[in-house]
């Protein structure tokens, strides 16, 4: 079924349950063998998609880059990078994504621009005082200490001292991220005008959503005051330290006065965006990557604001069953207010992968595919990332291939997020795995042990990871009916059902659980380690399963 019958008049808004593939572009499928991933190699891949069931794919950046930091350093937000190929590459695969049935996403990146782009070399040609410079953030200092205590999101300062012409030291220009990430000034109407042609460009081309990056990040506290505390400002930055724990709290705290995160001006932003998404039909929408605490995530999806805010608690949820519990309460009460649909998402290209956060090995598979077996049966809308369905570990790279910015600026201290950015294994049984054509090496190696976990060998295993997510995503979109959680009895068992008598049940403990002995009529529908079936009596350790009772 395509999507070619666009109107404002559906019931189902598709973003409401969608599931979402994250496509890193990079690292997706080489279409043209130069080693590279692109755009006609994910036009390629579109059956796979369609066959793993999602209902729409969010491109992470393809525009024109030099990629310091993977294509979140943007030159040109209206255009193709030639490494992934052209505009009217980019038109042909949103027309076949739609044949496919399939609605495609694109992110944006309004945050900061690449050092690249035009506006940031004539603000620094322009000099001091100019129009140009005003689009960004630039200080003078009268001494050698940069304007403010604020620090870059990837280790040390977050201002950069230009050099005037004649060789001395010039102003600073403020990066929350790389020093090749200016950071744009949201109080100059260049910027705010320029993103609605951004917007429009997009919409006009037939994409079905944004991704927003950095979405809470955009206003600053424009007196450029110091902070108290920026150091552990930089850890609760650090996203593997968000493990809800009460200490995570206070760190978040410090984020919601961080000087340049969350600040009410954004509102006024999001409320310009949204009437333009208004104005076209087929239910365009936006959702927001703003790490936020709960009481204040339900800003971003009001009807004046973005539709979705990502829900990260997944990403970081701890192996038990009474934290997964109060991790889904929280997640969906954030956005119960407003009525908005939770989102969820297991990884990501910043965070470890699943498999390697929940323990790597047998154990961290076995625990990802019940995890995924959970999520897939909750309401609203599942964002996976690529390699996911694979069951794909971080690759264990040498420091010498790693390009993450987060490594070198930290100096080694951070390994960055590269192992989880590895080219996809699609067949065969040693590097490239099917993904390139070309000899040359890809931009990150592969590991040597990918052979069982190609897409072309795991679609020949009836138990995979691969074929166990085509069942839940097609099967997810049947589950209906509020989440309502079971008491098991036991600490190490969460049970929740939804309607019509279907549950579901994980076990985070060591020993089997009898489900017998609770719901003596009970029938696995789908079980993580895809053994159990039919009439089970109990549920394994590291063990998720949905059934009927
Ligand atoms: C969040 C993106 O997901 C991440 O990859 C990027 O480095 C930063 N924003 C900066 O754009």
């Amino acid at each position: 079924m395509g999507i070619d019958q666009r109107t404002q008049s559906d019931h189902h808004i598709w973003w409401h349950n969608a599931a979402v593939y994250q496509v890193y572009p990079r690292s997706f499928f080489d279409g043209n063998g130069d080693a590279l991933g692109d755009l006609v190699g994910v036009q390629n891949k579109l059956p796979y998609l369609a066959a793993l069931g999602v209902d729409a794919i969010w491109l992470s950046p393809f525009y024109p880059s030099p990629q310091h930091d993977s294509g979140y350093d943007v030159a040109d937000p209206r255009g193709v990078d030639p490494m992934y190929g052209t505009l009217q590459d980019a038109q042909s695969l949103i027309n076949a994504a739609h044949d496919h049935g399939l609605r495609i996403m694109v992110d944006l990146v309004p945050n900061h621009v690449s050092q690249d782009h035009p506006w940031f070399q004539a603000a620094l040609a322009a000099g001091p005082g100019s129009p140009e410079r005003a689009r960004f953030h630039f200080l003078d200092t009268h001494s050698d200490e940069p304007p403010n205590n604020w620090v870059s999101l990837f280790g040390g300062p977050a201002w950069t001292r230009t050099t005037n012409p004649d060789g001395t030291p010039g102003q600073w220009y403020l990066h929350v991220f790389d020093s090749s990430q200016p950071d744009v000034n949201w109080t100059n109407p260049d910027v705010a005008e320029d993103w609605i042609r951004t917007l429009r460009f997009w919409l006009d081309m037939g994409v079905d959503g944004f991704r927003v990056d950095v979405a809470h990040g955009l206003v600053k506290d424009m007196n450029y005051s110091d902070l108290p505390d920026p150091v552990g400002l930089t850890e609760a930055l650090r996203f593997d330290l968000d493990d809800g724990s009460p200490e995570m709290a206070a760190k978040r705290l410090l984020i919601e006065n961080s000087g340049f995160f969350d600040r009410d001006e954004l509102q006024d932003i999001y409320a310009t965006w949204r009437a333009v998404l208004d104005e076209y039909a087929g239910d365009r929408m936006a959702v927001s990557e703003a790490w936020v605490p709960p009481h204040r995530a339900s800003r971003y999806v009001s009807p004046t604001s973005l539709h979705q805010i990502f829900g990260f608690d997944f990403l970081v949820v701890a192996w038990d069953a009474e934290i997964m519990q109060g991790t889904i309460l929280k997640a969906m009460s954030a956005v119960a207010d407003v009525n908005a649909p939770p989102t969820w998402a297991l990884s990501n290209h910043d965070s470890p992968r699943v498999v390697t956060r929940l323990g790597g090995g047998e154990v961290g598979q076995a625990r990802a595919r019940a995890l995924a077996v959970v999520a897939h049966a909750l309401p609203g809308a599942m964002y996976v990332f690529q390699g996911e369905e694979l069951g794909l570990a971080d690759a264990d790279l040498p420091d010498s291939a790693r390009q993450d910015p987060v490594f070198s600026r930290t100096k080694g201290a951070q390994k960055g997020r590269d192992g989880a950015r590895v080219p996809l294994p699609w067949s065969g049984a040693a590097p490239p795995y099917g993904f390139t054509e070309s000899t040359t090496n890809t931009w990150l190696p592969q590991p040597d042990d990918w052979a069982q976990v190609t897409v072309e060998a795991e679609l020949s295993d009836p138990r995979s990871i691969l074929n166990l997510y085509r069942t839940t995503l097609h099967e997810r979109r049947a589950v209906t009916g509020p989440v309502t959680f079971v008491d098991s009895g036991s600490e190490n068992v969460m049970i929740f059902s939804r309607d019509s008598g279907f549950h579901v049940a994980v076990n985070t403990g060591s020993t089997p659980w009898d489900i017998g002995a609770m719901f003596p009529n009970c029938s696995v529908m789908v079980s993580s380690d895809m053994q159990v079936g039919g009439k089970e009596e109990s549920l394994p350790p590291n063990c998720a399963v949905w059934f009927i009772a």
